[in-house]
């Protein structure tokens, strides 16, 4: 694994005195979209101001700045380069941030991007008047050097997490600062196995064009000397808020928390201090969260002089046995969490929506045909999509990014084995999912953590997904863990995960190879099924020939809407039945949009063509629930299966 030696940037870094401002930009490829083998409705509505929502609704601070929009870019053609930072030069194309360099959008959609210098100039607003200047990253995938005025300020690792540089020694507050970020991303390229979800350097099939830079928002804001560093939240269904507030100093004088009624902006419960430490208290008379009516409570922390604005939803996530059969628990009660598997990949943007309509346009899309869940597929999203879903009321599964998945290498005796992380790789993706729970856990909507994929990146000489789940467990003991969705269980977590296609398996007497049988000691689910494709028409395909070559791997193809929309009746009266039958406790139908060459989507690619009958789909997902809540009556109660 490479690691900067940070001794030897910094004395490089120091030797770099005279900076030139402002730049000569004269030579420098000026930006405009390169036309994506797809478009959106959106592509050409982002402009050069893209992603101006506040990024982290949930520690929102008022005295902010946006450093999104044009940067410029180069190809730093070696990982040694970083030692070498080109402070001051015009860098040779402009980029649009956020974008993947992948990406149409980005301006220059290339392949192969390993290691990258990117650059843009920023001053202090004079609204800016607390102590400190905190530079923040949604994400950078997959490692960044930070440089602010020839100074080496920080560097990041793991391409889905967010991450704040304190930028207040390095900036100057009456004149332009230079920001230059390298940014090196290998993917999985050897001997790299690290966490890149779908993302491939030679997509084909069900793994996708890889993203590399800057894909989240950047942007500046004002902080006092003693600032809230962190703000973690979770609230029951019975009023109960479990809180902790780090802060940047010792100081915890002042520390005030309110909770406040959307409803009429009023405070109901107010706590003091302390931070640092988790404290207790309670709300009364709350109004519960879930997927019907998905309640939030506005919070406001202020420490001193900080002060913060952040939400909450009450929620208790459980699993208990009702009538006999182990069952996910919503505010204590059975609720059939029925979802897609949610990519979140765009022909224009890769990894980053073109903006936030788009993205809330899937989720819109999910709840009008009744979904009330998705399953967000070895992928992070930006804050914002975790806002939409605790605003729509969309439970969320959220999958840890999968090590390098499926991948072989021949050995010098001509041995073909799997690629798996070897000892330090594991550690860096345990390290990884630690980062991803405790970025995640304030979101209400997150019911259910998963940990490994179909076996991929999971080693199988000992079972790590039961250290992991206890340590999931450990950080967050108020969701369920899918240790293991698909083929290696071994018992771990809180599910008995199926996955098959076309048809389901859920919680049934019946399964294949790969999977397991059903294990009545946990909840049966059916974290994938239904994965059948209609190939509408070159107009909605990723035009790229490799990917249309494998159109034909899809499990099933129907040759018309009809025919798909007859055959999803099938599957989802199939899972009704196994609901109706057996111990089906959720189900997971593959999935919201067409990605590249896979063409089983609700919506295409480019989200203009919606396959579902919105009637049939609709009554027959209400099927689903009502079947289940029928299930939950002592009365009416089938008996099991076994
Ligand atoms: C810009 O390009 C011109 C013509 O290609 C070249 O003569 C000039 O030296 C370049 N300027 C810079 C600053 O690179
Ligand atoms: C980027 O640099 C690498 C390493 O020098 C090189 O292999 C690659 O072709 C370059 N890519 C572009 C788009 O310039
Ligand atoms: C900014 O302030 C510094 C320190 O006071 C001073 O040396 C520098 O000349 C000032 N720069 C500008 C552009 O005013
Ligand atoms: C708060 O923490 C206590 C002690 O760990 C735990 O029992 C309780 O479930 C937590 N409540 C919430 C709402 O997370
Ligand atoms: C906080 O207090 C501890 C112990 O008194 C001290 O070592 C540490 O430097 C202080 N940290 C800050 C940020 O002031
Ligand atoms: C609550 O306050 C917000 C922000 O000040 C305001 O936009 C909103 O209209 C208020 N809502 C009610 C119900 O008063
Ligand atoms: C090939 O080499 C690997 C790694 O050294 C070893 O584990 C494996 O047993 C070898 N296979 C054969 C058939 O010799
Ligand atoms: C799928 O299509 C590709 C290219 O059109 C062809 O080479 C391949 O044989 C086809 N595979 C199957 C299973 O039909
Ligand atoms: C899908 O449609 C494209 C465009 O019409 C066509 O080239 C391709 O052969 C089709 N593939 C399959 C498997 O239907
Ligand atoms: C439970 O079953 C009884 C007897 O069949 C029926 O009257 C009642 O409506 C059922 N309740 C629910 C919630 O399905």
């Amino acid at each position: 694994m490479y690691l900067p030696s940070s001794l030897q940037v910094l004395a490089l870094a120091n030797a770099a005195t005279a900076l030139h401002f402002p730049r000569q930009v004269t030579n420098t490829t000026k930006y405009a979209v390169k036309t994506p083998p797809l478009t959106t409705d959106w592509t050409y509505k982002v402009g050069t101001n893209p992603w101006p929502e506040y990024p982290r609704p949930q520690l929102q601070r008022s005295q902010w700045q946006s450093l999104n929009g044009i940067w410029t870019w180069q190809n730093a053609s070696s990982l040694d380069a970083v030692n070498s930072p080109p402070f001051g030069q015009t860098l040779s194309s402009e980029v649009l941030i956020p974008s993947c360099l992948e990406s149409g959008l980005s301006g220059i959609q290339g392949d192969y991007l390993l290691t990258s210098w990117f650059s843009t100039s920023f001053t202090i607003p004079s609204t800016f008047t607390q102590d400190r200047v905190l530079l923040n990253f949604g994400a950078v995938d997959y490692e960044a050097t930070i440089f602010i005025n020839g100074k080496n300020a920080g560097f990041h690792r793991g391409g889905y997490f967010a991450f704040t540089v304190d930028a207040t020694s390095y900036v100057r507050s009456n004149g332009t600062n230079e920001l230059l970020v390298f940014v090196h991303d290998p993917t999985d390229s050897d001997p790299y196995v690290i966490p890149i979800g779908k993302q491939t350097l030679k997509p084909s099939h069900i793994f996708y064009t890889p993203c590399s830079g800057i894909w989240q928002s950047v942007w500046i804001e004002s902080a006092p000397s003693n600032y809230i560093t962190d703000l973690q939240v979770a609230a029951g269904a019975n009023g109960q808020i479990n809180a902790t507030v780090s802060t940047s100093g010792n100081g915890t004088a002042g520390l005030k928390i309110e909770v406040i009624d959307r409803k009429d902006n009023s405070t109901v419960a107010t706590h003091d201090g302390p931070a640092n430490t988790a404290c207790t208290f309670n709300v009364d008379s709350v109004s519960t969260w879930s997927p019907d009516t998905p309640t939030l409570y506005d919070i406001k922390v202020t420490l001193g002089d900080d002060e913060v604005s952040s939400y909450t939803g009450f929620r208790t996530i459980s699993r208990g046995e009702v009538n006999g059969i182990e069952r996910p628990l919503l505010n204590g009660k059975f609720v059939f969490p029925f979802g897609t598997l949610d990519q979140g990949f765009w022909p224009d943007g890769i990894y980053t929506p073109p903006n936030r309509e788009a993205m809330v346009y899937d989720l819109q899309t999910l709840k009008s045909l009744g979904f009330n869940m998705l399953r967000k597929h070895i992928k992070v999203e930006t804050a914002l999509f975790y806002q939409a879903c605790d605003e729509m009321g969309l439970l969320v599964f959220q999958d840890m990014p999968s090590l390098r998945p499926l991948q072989q290498r021949t050995l010098s005796n001509c041995t073909i084995e799997t690629i798996l992380p070897d000892a330090t790789q594991q550690d860096e993706f345990a390290r990884q999912l630690d980062l991803l729970i405790i970025q995640q856990r304030p979101f209400p909507s997150i019911f259910s953590w998963v940990v490994y994929n179909e076996g991929w990146g999971q080693l199988t000489n000992y079972y790590p997904e039961f250290a992991l789940t206890d340590r999931v467990r450990q950080l967050d003991p108020t969701r369920l863990v899918d240790s293991t969705t698909g083929w290696y269980d071994h018992g771990a977590g809180d599910y008995s995960d199926n996955h098959h296609y076309a048809n389901p398996q859920c919680g049934s007497p019946f399964y294949s190879i790969d999977s397991s049988p059903y294990d009545p000691s946990r909840i049966g689910i059916q974290g994938e099924f239904g994965g059948i494709g209609q190939n509408v028409s070159i107009d909605h395909l990723w035009n790229v020939q490799e990917a249309i070559n494998t159109i034909n791997q899809t499990y099933e193809i129907d040759q018309t809407i009809d025919a798909w929309n007859y055959r999803g009746h099938r599957l989802l009266d199939d899972l009704h039945d196994q609901i109706v039958r057996y111990a089906c406790s959720g189900g997971i139908w593959t999935q919201t949009t067409d990605v590249e060459g896979e063409v089983n989507g609700l919506l295409t690619y480019d989200r203009r063509v919606l396959r579902p009958d919105v009637g049939q789909w609709k009554a027959d997902i209400q099927n689903l629930y009502d079947a289940a809540a029928a299930r939950t009556n002592a009365s009416t109660a089938a008996p099991t299966a076994s």
